[in-house]
Order: structure tokens, then C-alpha cells, then sequence
């Protein structure tokens, strides 16, 4: 039996992230592999990509429940069925209960696009350009009750260009986000990681050199 960590990414739409996470389980050596895919929305491309790889996938459609906590009992066990070990949110559109959070704790991770804590929520993009910030980027998170919050694992910076569009930013920081998710699955997979008083540890972490100015002149 395979001892690599076995990953159940939940998913709504395109499913970058999730490719990215598949490219990086076709490498022999990475710690990890995906047992399921998950969409609560139905014909979504992420679907096509976790079945073009071979993936089982499952739709389970929210507006078929009439409440939060059914919706996450059929999910949660379709993930303990699958033999589950780290949920990875990969642009999952549902807000999660504290009853699934708790369930999940320690092993649920999201990927936001933005340097949290700033920027919670949607139209991250967008804000981060009227708020005049140089750097925004995005941050891979263990999942806490509250929305977009939880201890960082891993975050990338990207410099804020001074013509900036949304589209331009996203579609840049996108670009970090398929590196991010892979290293921090990787580094939960090494058991590298852990939280103490909120705060995640990484063991034999390799420190970043140097800074960063924006503007550069
Ligand atoms: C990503 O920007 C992710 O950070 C956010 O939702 C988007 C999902 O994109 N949570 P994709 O479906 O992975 O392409």
C-alpha cells in the first residue's frame, strides 16, 4: 500500500490549483497523492482535469440540500470514504461550517489570493489595487472557523505593478499560487509541519534572503 499522504481537493470551478497539484503528484518522488476530487457545482473544468488524470471525482451538488450541515455530512463522508487524509480547498466556493472545520482540523488547507490577513474575501484583486498596497500575493492556510483565517503555512509576495489591472494582478499571482500549493502539500506530506499557539512551524525551513523594495527606484 502506498504510504504517501492521501489529498481530497474540493473544488467549484477551473481547477488551476488543482492542476498544479496534479502535475506535482506525476512525479514519482512527490509525498503525496489525490484520492478524490470533489465539486459542489456540476460540469465545472476542474472535473474534466481530475478525470483526464485518472482521479475519481464526485459531484456533490449544494443546491440539492436545503442546509449547510447536510450538504457537508454527505461531503464529509464521501472524503472519510475515499480514505482521506488532508483536504485541500482549491478555489472551493462554500463557506464551512465550525462543525466541519472541527472535523477537519489540522487537516484542511486553502489557497487565498492575497497576502492574509489583508484582503479576506472575494475581489481580492481589486482591493488590494484601490488600497494602494505595493505587494499583494497569496497564502496557503490551515482553515479556522472564521473566513480566510488560520495559521500561514506559506506565502508569496508580488510586487503591484503601478498600471495594475485586477485581471493583470490575478493572473500574476496565479502564477505563485501553482508553486505555493504543491511546496506546502509537500512540506505537510514530509511532516514538516506543525502549529504551535497558532503559529506554523517548518521544520528545516530554508530562510528567503534579502528583501524586496516596491518601488524598485
Ligand atoms: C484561486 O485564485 C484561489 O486562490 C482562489 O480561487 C481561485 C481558484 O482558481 N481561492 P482555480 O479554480 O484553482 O483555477
Amino acid at each position: 500500500m502506498s504510504s504517501k499522504l492521501k489529498l481530497g481537493v474540493l473544488i467549484s470551478g477551473r481547477g488551476s490549483n488543482l492542476q498544479s497539484l496534479i502535475d506535482a503528484t506525476q512525479d514519482d518522488s512527490f509525498p503525496a497523492e489525490i484520492v478524490t476530487v470533489i465539486s459542489n457545482v456540476p460540469g465545472v473544468a476542474g472535473l474534466d482535469r481530475a478525470a483526464k488524470a485518472g482521479i475519481a471525482t464526485t459531484v456533490i451538488n449544494h443546491k440539492d440540500f436545503e442546509d449547510r450541515e447536510p450538504f457537508e455530512d454527505v461531503l464529509h463522508d464521501a472524503l472519510n470514504e475515499a480514505g482521506v487524509e488532508l483536504v485541500c480547498l482549491a478555489g472551493f466556493m462554500r463557506i464551512l461550517t465550525d462543525g466541519f472545520v472541527s472535523r477537519w482540523l489540522d487537516k484542511l488547507i486553502n489557497i487565498h489570493p492575497s497576502l492574509l490577513p489583508s484582503f479576506r474575501g472575494l475581489h481580492t484583486h481589486e482591493r488590494a489595487i484601490e488600497a494602494g498596497v505595493r505587494f499583494s500575493g497569496c497564502t496557503i492556510h490551515f482553515v479556522r472557523p472564521a473566513m480566510d483565517d488560520g495559521p500561514i503555512i506559506a506565502q508569496t509576495a508580488v510586487p503591484i505593478r503601478h498600471d495594475d489591472t485586477p485581471d493583470a494582478l490575478a493572473a500574476r499571482i496565479l502564477v505563485e499560487e501553482h508553486k505555493i500549493y504543491p511546496l506546502a502539500v509537500r512540506l505537510i506530506a514530509e511532516g514538516r509541519v506543525s502549529i504551535e499557539d497558532s503559529l506554523v512551524k517548518i521544520k528545516d525551513a530554508v530562510n528567503p534572503d534579502g528583501t524586496t523594495i516596491n518601488p524598485e527606484n
